[in-house]
Formats: C-alpha cells, structure tokens, sequence
C-alpha cells in the first residue's frame, strides 16, 4: 500500500518546559514567562456574562485593531491580530520565506523564529551572543544576497537582556534595505530602562521592519492566544493571504480590548515586577548564581560558581513543587530560568533558594 507521504522538512521540534508534577495538583509554575498576577479583573467578567458561541467572530478583529490603533497611535490597517505572537512569526515566515533564503536569529533566542523559518525552507544562521547580549556586530557578519529576515527579541527570551534604542536603529542602518527585520516586543511593557526603546516605538514609519505583541506575557492572557503585528500596510497585506479567516475567538478579541483599557492595572504590573525582580536580584547575587540585570519578567540563572549545579538546583526546587525552565533545548549549558511570580510563589522561592545555597 503506498500511503500519502507528508513533506520532507528539516526541523527541530518545539520542546515546552515541564508544566506538570506528578500527584501535585498546583505547582508553582516559575517557567514560562507568565503574568506574575494574571489579567485585569475587567477581563473575568467576560466570562460571568451570556456568551453566544454558536456564532463566528468577527474574522477581522475590527474592535481589537480599532483598539490597539488608538491605544498605541497607529493604523488600524497595520495591525494584524494573531492567535499569539506565535502566529503572528508564523504569518510572516509564511509570506517572505521562499526555500534556501536564509534567515538571522541570535543563538539563544526564543525557538520559534528558526522553527517557523526551517518549516518553510530557510537555511538558519546564528548569530553569536555577546556576554548573553544579542550582538548587532555578529549579526551583520551573517548577511547575505540570500538573507530574507533578521529576527531579534527585545528584551530577549531566554537571556533576559536587551539592546538599548542606539543599536536597534544601528542594526537596522547597516541591514540592506530589503531584508525584513521582526522585532519582538513581547516584553517589552516591562522595560524601564532609560535608553531602552520598543520596537513599536522606534520602527513606526518603517517600511521594512514589522514589530511583534502579546496579550500573554505582562496583560495574563497566554491562555487565550492573542499576538499582534505592526508593519507597513504592504507587509500586513501579504501576511493576513495566509491568516486562517477566525484564528482568535471572540472572547480572545473581547478579553484584549479590556486588557488594554485597564492601564491601572498595567501600572500595577510594572510596580509588581519592579519590585520583585529587584529583591530576586539581589538574593540570588548573594548565592553566587550568575544572571542578568532585571529587565523584563524572567531571569537566566547560571549556577558555575554556585553550591548546586544546574540539575541539582531544578530538583531541589521540584522536589519544593517550585517548576523551573530547563535550558537544554536553547544549549545553554548549567542554567536555568526563572519567572518572577507573584509575591507567594516569590517568597517560596526565597525560602528555598536560601535554605539549599
Ligand atoms: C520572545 C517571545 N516571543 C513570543 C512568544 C510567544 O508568545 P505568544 O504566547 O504570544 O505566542 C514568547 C513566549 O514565551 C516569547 O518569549
């Protein structure tokens, strides 16, 4: 019998940390980057309210757009919604990847880009970190005639590092006019950094560089599914001919229009993770486990010069029902990540960092 053959195509898979322990019914989930409070209380009262699901949402997300327009001072028709800023890299993979072009990414970057970019037949280049830091240096060593996107995440999943606004727009002078630069903003509300710049803010007349959002990260809606891009209106245009008609349901849409009115809980988001990232920061200092300045909601941890190595500090923290982020799949070597939780799952941490080290 000759079966139908699916295509041939050279791709790692997409690993997730562990989200489970056995016989423990509510872990404290410290490693996936997730709102440390959850979204704002406007958005639960959606689901206290009569839902008519039998119908479809609007396939256009026109309150979400119409929203986020006037949230963020930009045309509503360059801005495309995605079932996460997952779709949203997916979209543009879609629309700008022809086989052997070749795409862009730091080597330790968020996993996505070179799986979207591999599964429509680029040819992936790493570019090197610096001191953990995306390098502008090393990236435009890799350019060439075949270079299609340049992917960078600002701040950067799983380094928890940024580059300052200087050098985003020094990438983006020195990149050829046509290549595509994503920049993903995905935690980007939390920055407070002085010379730190998002990607919306410094890219928004660009004609060649689309910028990337989600609802999952500082808003608490990752369970939801809502990502937005922002680009020229020719770049949207060719990314929503391969957006499925309904990708976001309409509770997600609703959820995100509520989630942007409430700019009070914004702020006291921020307030949380300023606070928090700062106290994490100095404990683990004190325990002589390397990491990176707080900048957004997570951090790197490296544990060479620490008392427990990498494995032994992700079972002492499991064996505590506390779930860290593994880093194998990103090749980092004797580390782990960890997101700032809110102030429980904070001080647990606390506790059991300072027990064990
Ligand atoms: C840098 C970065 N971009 C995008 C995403 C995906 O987010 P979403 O839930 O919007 O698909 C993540 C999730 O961890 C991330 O770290």
């Amino acid at each position: 019998m000759s079966l139908p053959k699916s295509k041939n195509v050279n791709v790692e898979l997409y690993v997730g940390g562990i989200s489970k322990i056995q016989n423990i019914k509510n872990p404290l989930k410290l490693s996936a980057n997730e709102s440390a409070l959850g979204p704002s209380p406007n958005v639960i009262n959606i689901f206290k309210e009569k839902l008519d699901l039998k119908k479809y949402p609007d396939g256009n997300s026109e309150n979400l757009r119409g929203m986020i327009s006037r949230n963020f001072k930009i045309d509503q028709d360059q801005i495309i919604i995605g079932a996460g800023s997952d779709e949203i890299i997916s979209l543009i993979c879609q629309s700008f990847i022809s086989k052997n072009d070749e795409v862009i990414v730091a080597e330790q970057s968020f996993l996505m880009y070179r799986i979207y970019s591999q599964l429509n037949g680029a040819i992936v280049k790493y570019a090197k970190n610096i001191e953990n830091k995306f390098s502008v240096d090393e990236t435009l060593k890799l350019v060439s005639e075949k270079t299609k996107i340049v992917f960078i995440a600002n701040p950067n999943n799983p380094t928890g590092t940024y580059i300052c606004d200087k050098e985003m727009i020094r990438l983006r002078k020195n990149l050829p006019e046509n290549i595509l630069l994503m920049v993903d903003d995905a935690y980007a509300e939390y920055v407070t950094k002085k010379d730190y710049k998002s990607g919306l803010e410094i890219f928004n007349t660009s004609l060649n560089t689309v910028v990337c959002r989600t609802f999952s990260k500082i808003y608490g809606l990752a369970n939801l599914r809502i990502g937005w891009g922002f680009g020229s209106k020719d770049i949207i245009q060719s990314a929503n001919l391969f957006r499925p008609p309904f990708n976001i349901s309409g509770i997600s849409e609703k959820a995100g229009c509520l989630a942007l009115e409430d700019h009070e809980w914004l702020e006291k988001n921020i307030v949380h993770n300023n606070k928090w990232s700062s106290i994490l920061f100095d404990k683990i200092k004190l325990k002589k486990i390397k990491t990176n300045e707080p900048v957004a909601n997570f951090f790197l941890l490296n544990f060479d010069n620490a008392k427990l190595n990498s494995e032994e500090a992700f079972k002492v923290f499991l064996g505590n029902n506390i779930l860290l982020r593994k880093m194998d799949t990103y090749g980092i070597k004797n580390s782990l990540r960890l997101t700032v939780g809110n102030e429980e799952e904070n001080t647990k941490f606390i506790e059991i960092l300072e027990k064990n080290f």
